[in-house]
């Protein structure tokens, strides 16, 4: 065959293909999500999720220090509190759950690593749900973001540099911004988790943080089914001072990433969620699939697809990987 083009030169070794590969994944793009629970004696494992815990403030710490000397870009600290209640009051308790954690979790880190505080209702509701209700039962977007802002003025108190918004409440982000500056913390980021489905892969999260959830959150994550909508809250993030914006999932919404990363001139992230991490972990366990590759793989769509920044259970893993081949 006399032919011009053959691409598989380009394959022909391990180090030609690094050379050429177009994407790679560097510890410092990773956010480790993480859970401390209050009054928990020792860690205790989160159910289909290896290697996830809810932690103690000890176990917590030392986990700060594992991402720091695994050159990660951040943790993402949920707080499961004792006690709940319709309004969700612990939230903007200073000593609270998650702010405590927050403060000595930045104490401990200092600015070595990126901490961001999830700023959401849901882990602090007797319901379950991202807002409070009303008197229908309804999640009342304009009251529950009167409670947002006051729970990002203690978070950035406690010393978060970062806030995710992850309610998926209409204006959440304004709001937050709106707080912040008030109060002073102009340099406290907002991650917005601007699109946001309502997905049956947050199913082991909900176990993680004992969710008390009873129906689902579709009157207010979006539907699976779309995507100019995800455009729309992109864009509506974006003008409320959103300095990153999020798509979540990551792995069924790749189309979603892509377009968003072509479209806006903020930091693009992406969440690889409980059961996205799960489906691999199982498939892995039963011998269906090679688990270091299927992680590998699944990082890489999300990196490729256009995220800059990638929320990850397998965070501190994949740096030990990125340390042992030197690549991702
Ligand atoms: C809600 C929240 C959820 C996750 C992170 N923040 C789930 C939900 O909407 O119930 C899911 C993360 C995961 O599945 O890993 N504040």
């Amino acid at each position: 065959m006399s032919l011009t083009e053959r691409p598989r030169r380009l394959r022909t070794s391990q180090a030609m293909r690094n050379l050429v590969a177009e994407t790679t994944v560097v510890p410092s793009q990773l956010i480790l999500p993480t859970f401390i629970k209050e009054g928990l004696a020792e860690p205790k494992p989160v159910k289909g999720l290896p290697g996830v815990f809810q932690q103690t403030r000890e176990s917590l710490l030392a986990q700060v220090d594992e991402a720091i000397a695994a050159g990660l870009g951040g943790i993402m600290l949920f707080g499961i509190p004792a006690n709940r209640d319709e309004q969700g009051t612990e939230s903007c308790n200073p000593n609270g759950v998650l702010n405590q954690a927050v403060a000595a979790v930045r104490e401990r880190a200092g600015d070595k690593l990126v901490v961001v505080a999830d700023l959401c209702l849901d882990e602090f509701t007797s319901h379950g749900h991202c807002g409070v209700l009303d008197g229908r039962g309804r999640v009342d977007n304009d009251a529950t973001l009167a409670l947002y802002a006051r729970m990002a003025v203690e978070l950035a108190k406690a010393g978060a540099h970062m806030l995710g918004a992850s309610g998926m409440m209409d204006g959440q982000v304004q709001v937050v911004r709106e707080a912040l500056d008030a109060a002073g913390f102009t340099d406290v980021s907002v991650l917005a988790y601007s699109a946001k489905y309502a997905s049956a892969f947050y199913g082991p999260f909900r176990d993680a943080v004992e969710s008390e959830l009873e129906g689902d959150r579709r009157t207010y994550q979006q539907d699976p089914r779309n995507f100019t909508e995800s455009m729309r809250e992109v864009r509506l993030d974006v003008e409320q001072g959103a300095d990153i914006v999020m798509v979540k999932p990551a792995l069924s919404y790749l189309d979603v990433i892509r377009e968003t990363a072509q479209s806006v001139d903020v930091p693009v992230a992406a969440y690889i969620v409980s059961g996205e991490m799960a489906m691999i972990e199982l498939a892995a366990e039963h011998g269906l699939i090679e688990r270091e590759r299927a992680i590998l793989e699944a990082v890489a769509s999300v990196r490729r697809a256009g995220a800059n920044v990638i929320c990850t259970y397998w965070a501190l893993e994949l740096a030990q990987m990125f340390y042992a081949r030197k690549t991702l």
